[in-house]
């Protein structure tokens, strides 16, 4: 009997595959790879297949593809180490004429065989194979296909703010499973804020014995925090997954919670924005920050990292009256406050380039003097495009998340009551799709320098789990495709039948989403307080 069914359904398969409508639907690779051209047939799944790898170095790939293909379906294959395929393998093979982070796929009736010059290309090359199994009443199966692809864009990324509200291990090692599969390869920790400052330092361990007290519903909520131990299991864990990690520490502003822990290295604001920024006219300042960095660039391998620089203006009320900040302003002929800023953001550069980093800031970082090759720019003031021409304009690479359509705290649908909206504006997934052509005549005269694109999740509105998911997915995986995929590819239409397929993925790994099909499927998760609804712009 159940002979007679996969009989069936291996037909109906082989019929589906000769009507030809397929190759955009089934298999559901997302992004949308460069090019797919279908074969005939299909190869059968089973758990006498084995995995081959060429080269020692793609021995953790091999692993990586045993581990999903255990956890998703509850596959135990063999890998061994060979130079040959053999009928019935997935074959990891070296090709040196393939891009970096290229890589190529080809799956006919006997093997599957994944081609790349790089680990982290045919870890590309697994994700599309591992997209594109179908699975059909215990059966598994893949359409006969050749796929080659290349990334649009080195920078594909995502920026988590766990300040606001802390969001545990296990919820960033969900994400970065799902960025993984869609590959996307930087991940934006935003560490510290008003709320928290959620990263142990050794140095000064009352930054998070008091530091990480609070968040934005709850200012006594119980301290929550990554300790240094965490930091390296989520760093290798995304290392495993080809991503880097991209640590943040805003400075000089969005400093509250450093200033509650240490306020003798504080200068902040009035009111709701006491203790804002550190203290800009003070030496202990720039060595308790010298310290801090220098253990986050122990921390974090890759070669960034993000120190902020934004909406300094909203709470640095105090550098205007204070005598020490003023006489500073005069003794180092800055000007004005402005300079002041400016100069802490190159100084504090400086720093991040004697440990060998990269500097990575908001846009209002341009206007500091910092040289071009010293620092990337992340655009996000959307209604500021001159910001986006200025950065590009001045040689700076750039790293594009601006508000709309990228930051996925605006709501995405109109229904919603929860979350930002900018006038009427708000990031339907159809909006947040679009990017970055709205831009494109902006971008277009400055490719090199365009490092790609990221989400950005702030989360003051996002305390639960279930929430935070729902506000990412499905809209992450229009902004992979538009990281990843180049113009000439995309197509709504298609994605949305392809989304269909990654949300099968999320409900295999039981995270949530908006539900684009049937908005009224998944309920708006409600948000903290009463603040929830909000209106800006
Ligand atoms: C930002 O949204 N303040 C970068």
């Amino acid at each position: 009997m159940h002979n007679m069914k996969h009989r069936i359904l291996f037909l109906l398969l082989s019929y589906l595959l000769l009507s030809n409508q397929l190759i955009h639907s089934i298999p559901g690779i997302i992004p949308q790879p460069k090019e797919v051209t279908s074969g005939k047939g299909v190869f059968e799944l089973t758990k006498f297949i084995t995995i081959i790898y060429q080269d020692e170095r793609q021995a953790e790939n091999a692993e990586y593809l045993y581990d999903e293909l255990k956890k998703e379906y509850g596959f135990s294959l063999l890998i061994n180490q060979k130079n040959r395929p053999q009928n019935g393998s997935i074959f990891l093979k070296e090709n040196p004429t393939i891009p970096e982070e290229g890589y190529k796929l080809t799956v006919d009736k006997k093997q599957i065989i994944c081609e790349a010059s790089t680990p982290t290309g045919m870890f590309y090359a697994i994700q599309s194979f591992l997209q594109s199994i179908i699975s059909e009443d215990k059966s598994y199966f893949i359409l006969c296909m050749n796929v080659e692809d290349a990334p649009r864009y080195p920078w594909r990324g995502m920026m988590l703010d766990v300040a606001r509200h802390f969001h545990n291990k296990e919820t960033v090692m969900n994400l970065l499973d799902a960025m993984a599969r869609l590959k996307m390869n930087r991940f934006h920790w935003h560490l510290t804020d008003e709320d928290g400052w959620r990263i142990e330092i050794k140095k000064y361990p009352k930054l998070t014995q008091e530091g990480a007290v609070g968040n934005w519903s709850d200012r006594m909520a119980y301290p929550k925090y990554f300790s240094q131990q965490d930091v390296k299991e989520i760093v290798e864990y995304a290392r495993l997954r080809h991503i880097t990690v991209i640590p943040e520490i805003d400075m000089p502003g969005h400093a509250s919670a450093a200033s509650r822990a240490y306020p003798e290295i504080s200068a902040g604001g009035e009111g709701r924005w006491a203790g804002f920024t550190f203290h800009p006219a003070k030496e202990s300042t720039y060595r308790f920050l010298e310290d801090v960095l220098t253990e986050v660039a122990e921390l974090f391998p890759g070669p960034y990292i993000h120190i902020g620089g934004d909406e300094v203006h909203f709470g640095n009320q105090v550098w205007f009256t204070d005598p020490q900040i003023q006489k500073f302003i005069k003794d180092k002929q800055l000007g004005d406050e402005s300079g002041l800023e400016h100069y802490f953001l190159r100084r504090v550069s400086d720093i991040v380039k004697n440990l060998g980093k990269t500097t990575v800031g908001w846009d209002e970082m341009i206007a500091s003097g910092i040289p071009s090759h010293q620092a990337v720019i992340m655009w996000w003031r959307h209604d500021k495009r001159e910001q986006l021409e200025k950065a590009l304009s001045q040689g700076f690479n750039v790293v594009m998340t601006p508000r709309i359509p990228c930051y996925l705290d605006f709501v995405q649908d109109n229904t919603q009551k929860i979350g930002r909206r900018w006038g009427t504006d708000f990031n339907s997934l159809f909006t947040v799709y679009k990017f970055p052509k709205p831009v494109e005549s902006i971008i277009s005269a400055y490719p090199d320098q365009i490092m790609g694109m990221q989400a950005s999740v702030w989360t003051e509105r996002m305390a639960g789990t279930k929430r935070l998911y729902y506000m990412i997915f499905p809209r992450l995986v229009a902004i992979s495709e538009n990281a990843w995929s180049a113009d000439k590819v995309k197509n709504y239409d298609s994605f949305m039948k392809r989304l269909k397929n990654f949300l099968l993925y999320l409900d295999r790994k039981g995270i949530n989403y908006f539900n684009p099909f049937d908005v009224n499927s998944t309920p708006e998760p409600w948000g903290p307080t009463k603040k929830d609804v909000i209106a800006e712009g």
